[in-house]
């Protein structure tokens, strides 16, 4: 077996991240000969500078190529001045659309060493364990018009247009209902159905296929009552299902109910399980370049990898369990050194030596 496997650094801590990910790969190849070949090609900031486009050409060839794509993080301040057409994100965006990625998963589980480090009382979040199943390329993100004009009187107006058909919102919710069917039987989708007409259709198309997955309970929310619910009791929800916009927004929440948005991984994949894997977090220009960011993110993306794109279960759970290890041996980054808290912690570790525990780990399985 061969798997070309194309890794996107990005900016910011994406290339620190990234690199510790690529590290245990190479270390699972070497030990278990998977047949691993990395490529690289340039995303977001860079690859403006380097090619005069966010996803250029060079890029879209080799995605279009690739197994499975592994990304760090694109944005930076650098790049802040620029029109919304020209930005870093753009080319995520743009990946994610030309590879049709609408499924974007993005697990928010609490180990539980790191309670401590979570914004909420340990005992709210102790065994957290939800799926976010976030629509990744219509709604809000892509719906036309859009833009900045300027009126016939002179007025300059902002205008997006959240849109979504029948079809896109059937795709994703099939996808989430079988995810809740193999967790804990439950799916909650959160629309603003009160008052927005497209998440009326959203309620309603989930609503029909409900009846083709009679063993998974499907309930509804709005998206503010579902911000609340996550942050008041989160071990009520297994699944959630939602657009883009909100997916966005409820996936940051979810992240630091977990101690750390540097911990969290996602995929995003098409319908033919192909899929690109990026951390939730982003660039983080403020600590880029110092060994401070945490690659566990980065890592559990590469592992998801393994799961979903390459059917490699048995390695993707090695890589988790190398990970929960580093974790109960008290290794930390800054970001989840929780000041003394934690009694388990050592001093706080950098990029490297976060990446160095995970391949020692990985080697004592
Ligand atoms: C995310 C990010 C992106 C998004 C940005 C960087 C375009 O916030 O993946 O959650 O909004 O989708
Ligand atoms: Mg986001």
């Amino acid at each position: 077996m061969n798997y070309d496997l194309l890794l996107l650094a990005g900016d910011g801590i994406g290339p620190e991240v990234v690199a510790q990910a690529r590290r245990v790969l190479e270390a699972v190849d070497t030990r278990y000969e998977l047949g691993f070949t990395f490529s690289e090609a340039n995303i977001g900031g860079i690859a403006i500078d380097k090619e005069g486009a966010p996803y250029p050409p060079s890029t879209q060839k080799l995605a279009r190529e690739a197994d499975a794509i592994l990304l760090g993080a694109v944005g930076g301040p650098a790049w802040d001045g620029l029109p919304a057409a020209d930005r870093p994100e753009r080319g995520l965006l743009a990946i994610r659309s030309d590879l049709d990625l609408f499924c974007n998963l993005r697990p928010a589980m609490l180990f539980p060493e790191l309670a401590q480090a979570s914004s909420l009382r340990s005992d709210l979040v102790a065994g957290l364990d939800i799926l976010i199943v976030r629509e990744l390329t219509g709604g809000i993100y892509f719906g036309e018009p859009r833009g900045i004009n300027t009126r016939e009187d002179g007025v300059r107006e902002g205008v997006n247009t959240d849109r979504y058909d029948e079809n896109e919102i059937r795709r994703i919710g099939r996808l989430a209902f079988e995810a809740a069917k193999k967790r804990n039987g439950r799916l909650c989708s959160v629309d603003k159905a009160n008052v927005l007409e497209v998440t009326m259709l959203w309620r309603e198309v989930l609503e029909s296929l409900s009846k083709e997955y009679p063993e998974v309970e499907l309930s509804h929310l709005y998206v503010d009552n579902a911000a609340m619910q996550l942050v008041r009791a989160p071990k009520q929800f297994d699944v959630v299902v939602t657009g883009n916009l909100f997916g966005d927004i409820l996936s940051d929440i979810a992240a630091m109910l977990t101690g750390s948005i540097g911990m969290l991984p996602s995929a995003s994949l098409n319908a033919h399980s192909r899929g690109l894997y990026e951390p939730v977090h982003g660039s983080a220009p403020d600590i880029a370049g110092q060994n401070l960011a945490n690659p566990l993110a980065t890592i559990l993306s590469a592992a998801m990898m393994c799961r979903y794109s390459l059917q490699l279960n048995d390695i993707a759970d090695r890589i988790d369990r190398a990970v929960a290890s580093v974790i109960s041996q008290g290794l930390r980054t800054t970001d989840i050194a929780s000041n003394g808290k934690d009694q388990n912690s050592l001093a706080p570790v950098g990029t490297t030596q976060m990446g160095d525990a995970v391949i020692a780990a990985l080697g004592k399985e």
